[in-house]
């Protein structure tokens, strides 16, 4: 009998029953796949499942039943090819990223009467969710002028915010099974608050909880290292904020129509960098040998240097941390020594004058510079030992493009040392802990 809140996943076939919190782990010959439900009893004989509720057998739900989908047949791929699951998701977002503002276009009436009245929005999750969360802070915060904070989903009940009718959340998590957040949520609801989910996976848990739930669209995401979900969570972001903005009078039909148009260019723009994919190969064999590595931005690029960072622990096994470049002269300086690798998110932004004088620090001390810059930006590029340009975007599309290089040298670093890319070790897909 299966009677806690959490998600509990059979599969079984002629032979065998295999049971997971995520059905990414089943392999690939099973027969059917049903996702338990709580306080119900499951009796199996080989090849088939039967149902019992009060005592009765029931017939077990046909439209759970047979989720033989393409997680399960794909997620037993081993990294036996050149190609990881991990580097095609990075390549699949010049296409996938245009189909993620949907599903928030689609709700747009039902955002509008969520967000109506809130005086506070919490936005939560983990690992590259949090980060996400960060930016999506930022966005709505100036588009709808609630105030907005991110806070890791783990901290997020011992934080006691003031939640309640007035306060909304919006939970971002790539697979929709994050305990933490799930736990979070409970919290929330608790207190009356609604939710928003931002997930890559229809059915989940996280989207069974939502008020209004918003599926990423950009395909499975296999690599344990979010990638492909990460760009399509800012995406949904984006469109979220414009959309309460518009309803706010703090966003114009002009700017909604803007960003729609970009998010068409998205693709050219990101074949453009991924034609120059071999820049970051080259750059990445050169500095495998480095143990430590820092990332420094400014506003959102802060976030991104965050992601940068974990995205570098979680596939190559190298220390990394990514903070704000004025945070530098408070600590971080006493690191830098000759060659120390550096990276600095710098887009062409307002931040661009503070940032250069974080370059500048860094150099002075003897550290190299590896500039993620804006297109033309020949004044930061001069600065830098070497650089990597984005094409210019709209303001809240920058980190999406800006990303792409960090997710490319963290991917290159850990194939050069031979790291099990999609699976790195110690981590999974799915933390169903917490
Ligand atoms: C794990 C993964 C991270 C991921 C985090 C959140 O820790 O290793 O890559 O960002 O979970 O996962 P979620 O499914 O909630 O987005």
């Amino acid at each position: 009998m299966y009677d806690r809140g959490r998600s509990l996943v059979v599969a079984y076939n002629q032979e065998s029953f295999w049971f997971s919190s995520d059905e990414v782990a089943f392999p690939s010959q099973i027969h059917e796949v049903h996702h338990l439900k709580a306080s119900r009893v499951y009796c199996g004989r080989l090849g088939h499942l039967s149902k019992f509720e009060n005592g009765k057998q029931v017939t077990i739900d046909q439209s759970l039943g047979d989720r033989r989908s393409h997680f399960s047949k794909t997620s037993n791929r081993e990294d036996t090819d050149d190609t990881s699951a991990t580097m095609k998701e990075i390549l699949e977002q010049e296409t996938v990223l245009s189909k993620a503002a949907d599903a928030v276009l689609l709700h747009e009436k039902d955002l509008k009467n969520l967000f109506d009245s809130k005086k506070r929005i919490y936005i939560i999750g983990c690992g590259s969710a949090f980060y996400a969360s960060e930016i999506g802070a930022q966005f709505l915060q100036k588009y709808t002028s609630i105030p907005s904070q991110a806070v890791i989903a783990s901290e997020f009940v011992s934080q006691r915010p003031p939640l309640g009718g007035d306060a909304l959340v919006i939970a971002l998590s790539q697979s929709g099974e994050t305990a933490d957040t799930l736990v979070a949520l409970e919290y929330a609801k608790l207190q009356g608050s609604p939710i928003v989910s931002i997930c890559n996976r229809a059915g989940s848990a996280l989207t069974r909880v939502s008020d209004v739930s918003l599926v990423l669209n950009v395909g499975p995401e296999i690599g344990v290292a979010s990638t492909k979900a990460f760009t399509g969570m800012l995406v949904q972001l984006v469109f979220l904020s414009l959309i309460v903005g518009q309803a706010n009078d703090q966003a114009t039909v002009q700017e909604m129509d803007l960003y729609r148009n970009e998010l068409l260019e998205l693709p050219t723009k990101i074949r453009a960098m991924l034609q120059r994919r071999g820049e970051i190969t080259r750059l990445a064999r050169r500095l495998r040998q480095k143990r430590n590595f820092l990332f420094i931005g400014r506003q959102c690029s802060l976030f991104l240097s965050e992601e940068g960072a974990l995205k570098l622990r979680e596939l190559s096994y190298r220390h990394a941390s990514g903070f704000g470049g004025g945070e530098l002269k408070h600590g971080t300086l006493a690191l830098i020594e000759q060659q120390y690798p550096v990276f600095a998110i710098a887009p062409n932004d307002h931040s661009i004058g503070k940032m250069r004088q974080s370059i500048q620090e860094v150099k002075a001390r003897g550290g190299k510079v590896f500039g993620i810059l804006s297109e033309g930006d020949e004044v930061t590029q001069n600065l830098c030992d070497t650089y990597f340009w984005v094409p210019r975007t709209l303001e809240m599309f920058v980190p999406i493009l800006m990303v792409i290089p960090l997710q490319l040298f963290a991917h290159d670093v850990a194939k050069s040392l031979g790291r099990n890319i999609d699976r790195p070790r110690n981590l999974a897909k799915s933390v169903t802990v917490e």
